[in-house]
């Protein structure tokens, strides 16, 4: 609503996009299916035959110290373990065996500045830095697992930290550096974390940016004693961070040149990391992953969904801060050992055409972003991709929301040059890694929808009493099996993890076991999945995961608010938009500066990416009569969509108010 929509229509080719708006499904060119990892459909049934056996093929993709027992023991469902027995590292995993197998000079990681600076990574010197930074870890006092909380942007000591730390045993819980100080806090004291890895500042559209006075605040905000690193990014554009105990990268670096660490062989089910994200209530919950399962898995499906192989150039444009990040920029592509792309600055700068002017310099093969930032290429027009020779990619890839068709399309006509599959990635944090999708050598793409289950993925339909429904109704996702690279449990807190994922629809009784994503969705005759969005208070803006109660939380935190609600407003290019409706204290005006500090309060507590979209100030919000606030109705004002029954509320009369306020603020 408040963004505005003039320039949608981008290409002007009037014929070209009439006859893609009709065609509903499309099919790998021959020359990727020729090519790919994956072209057999029978693998479907060869996994549903040999479940779950058949997760050794991820399992094989890895080197193991000690070879596992069992693939699945399910004694404690749904406590389920993987690969029990095995032994492996995930660094060793990632690094060291490709640089024994003679790749030492392959980039692993080619990182691009956002003013334009580069750093390529080869294998050898990837492995080198994190042997130093595992061992400057060490001197530290981090021992086999102490949580250490990196705080950072894109920059390659990100992944380098990450890879240390799984060097030595030690969790890494990665905070988007894009959260605020209190979010850094609230993260480290919910995982006793005493060690920080973070920078001075970053850039963002030519502007360095403060990060440490970000970190800094945060940690006056943690109950315990904290050692803290600093990556210098900036070089002397900012003082240095002077926090107590901090340390220097680069200084420890040069103190521990030339170390060696042997990787520490770690037990299949130990913890590789911590991912804090959002859930129903205004707690984060702290995803357990572990090392042999989530590797196994997070190695497997880049290999049979994104068909990485060592030759590519691949590139994941998204932020190790998130899950996507970690399972695809880092753990996944490393452990196959090929070159993984890294961009620290914004889509749309200097120009709007900065990811196209990469793919070209690079030779980018395979390119997996989120719709929200397609929408964003849709809206800038196709005249900057256009400017670039793209010929180099093969495959592309979606994640983290709903894609809309006329967004594939483009994206596919555009980006793909009609020649490139698409795969639509339905996941989560908490799974890990990729669930329903296409395989891009075997499967038809249908847009819109994200595709059938992975082979040895049970995803089903259900209604509200667990039963599964009919093609074409909308219900309830859920999945029926386990899988490897699933959450094992909410980090000391087995209660809520139970409470969470596995209450809804399992029969604790007959030890039936089902995993509620919390997402609703739809099937159709050919088991493609079509998935709606969030059933619980999570909304989904750019992609980008946020609990409703954490932002309400924000504002009652702010002086003067009584109460506030928070939903999620469709929004043309974010997908979903934050709406915040706020009942003031009596004597309170609701003045600009309120607004002002309401939406200062949601920045301090989460981060920019929570900054509200609108906030409407309102002497109540509609109540059902047992006093439920109706979010439904918050939603399709906010989206300005037709308003379903009132009749249950006990104050209708509010909904013409609230929907005035709202056109007033257009
Ligand atoms: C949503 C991101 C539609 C979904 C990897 C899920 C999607 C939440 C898709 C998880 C997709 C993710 N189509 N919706 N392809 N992928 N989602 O934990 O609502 O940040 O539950 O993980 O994003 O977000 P998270």
């Amino acid at each position: 609503m408040a963004e505005e929509s003039g320039d949608t229509d981008t290409d002007g080719d009037g014929e070209l996009e009439a006859r893609l708006a009709d065609q509903e499904t499309f099919d790998p060119p021959e020359s990727f299916v020729e090519q790919a990892n994956v072209a057999d459909d029978g693998i479907y049934e060869e996994f549903e035959e040999n479940w779950p056996d058949c997760w050794e093929r991820a399992a094989n993709l890895l080197s193991w110290d000690q070879e596992y027992e069992t693939v699945l023991e399910d004694d404690d469902a749904p406590f389920y373990k993987w690969f029990t027995g095995g032994e492996l590292n995930a660094s060793a995993n990632c690094l060291d065996r490709h640089v024994e197998d003679g790749a030492k000079n392959r980039a692993a990681i080619k990182w691009e500045g956002e003013l334009g600076e580069t750093r390529t990574y080869t294998y050898g010197d990837l492995l080198n830095e994190v042997e130093e930074f595992a061992a400057a870890l060490r001197d530290l006092g981090v021992e086999e697992d102490d949580v250490v909380t990196l705080y950072m942007p894109m920059i390659p000591e990100l992944p380098i930290a990450m890879l240390a730390c799984a060097r030595i045993g030690a969790p890494h819980s990665v905070v988007f550096a894009g959260f605020s100080a209190d979010a850094l806090a609230t993260r480290m004291n919910a995982a006793d974390s005493e060690y920080l890895v973070t920078c001075d500042g970053y850039y963002r559209r030519g502007d360095a940016l403060n990060h440490k006075e970000k970190a800094d605040k945060g940690l006056r905000g943690v109950d315990h004693e904290v050692t803290s690193v600093v990556v210098d990014r900036l070089g002397d554009e900012l003082n240095h961070f002077l926090g107590n105990s901090a340390h220097d990268y680069d200084e420890l670096i040069e103190e521990h040149a030339g170390a060696s660490v042997e990787p520490v062989s770690r037990d299949a089910e130990d913890m590789l990391f911590l991912m804090y994200t959002s859930g129903t209530t205004g707690q984060p919950k702290g995803v357990k992953h572990t090392t042999g399962g989530y590797l196994s898995y997070a190695a497997w499906t880049s290999h049979a969904v994104l068909d990485v192989k060592p030759e590519d150039t691949y590139w994941c444009a998204a932020d190790i801060g998130w899950i996507t990040g970690h399972s695809y920029i880092v753990y996944g592509p490393l452990a196959l050992g090929t070159t993984s792309m890294m961009y620290e600055g914004t889509p749309d700068y200097p120009e709007r055409d900065r990811l196209w002017e990469l793919v070209e310099k690079n030779g980018v093969d395979i390119f997996y972003t989120a719709p929200t930032a397609i929408r964003a290429f849709m809206k800038w027009g196709s005249q900057y991709p256009e400017e670039h020779d793209l010929s180099s990619l093969r495959l592309l890839g979606t994640v983290g929301e709903p894609i809309n068709p006329r967004a594939w399309k483009w994206y596919y006509t555009h980006i793909g040059g009609e020649n490139c599959p698409i795969v639509d990635t339905w996941w989560q944090t908490e799974t890990g890694g990729m669930m329903i999708t296409t395989l891009p050598g075997v499967g038809t793409m249908k847009p819109g929808s994200a595709g059938p289950p992975l082979p040895g993925i049970d995803a089903r339909i259900v209604d509200t009493s667990g039963e599964q429904i009919e093609a074409g109704d909308a219900g309830y996702l859920t999945v029926q099996n386990p899988w490897p690279g699933m959450l094992r449990t909410l980090y000391q807190n087995d209660e809520r993890f139970l409470a969470e994922y596995w209450q809804e629809y399992s029969d604790e009784e007959s030890d039936e076991w089902v995993y509620f994503p919390e997402d609703g969705a739809k099937i159709d005759d050919d088991g493609y999945i079509t998935i709606l969005g969030r059933v619980d208070d999570v909304i989904n803006v750019s992609g980008h995961r946020l609990g409703t109660m954490e932002i309400e939380s924000a504002i009652v935190g702010v002086e003067g608010v009584a109460e506030a609600a928070v939903v999620g407003g469709s929004h043309e290019v974010k997908g979903q938009a934050v709406y915040t409706y706020v009942i003031l204290e009596e004597g309170q005006g609701d003045s600009e500066s309120m607004r002002e500090r309401i939406v200062e309060g949601v920045e301090d507590a989460i981060g920019p990416i929570a900054r509200p979209e609108e906030v409407v100030f309102t002497p109540e919000l509609p109540k059902t009569r047992s006093g439920k606030i109706m979010r439904r109705l918050l939603e399709d004002l906010a989206s300005g969509e037709e308003l379903g029954n009132t009749s249950t509320l006990r104050n209708p009369e509010i909904v013409d108010e609230i929907a005035a306020r709202i056109s007033d603020s257009d």
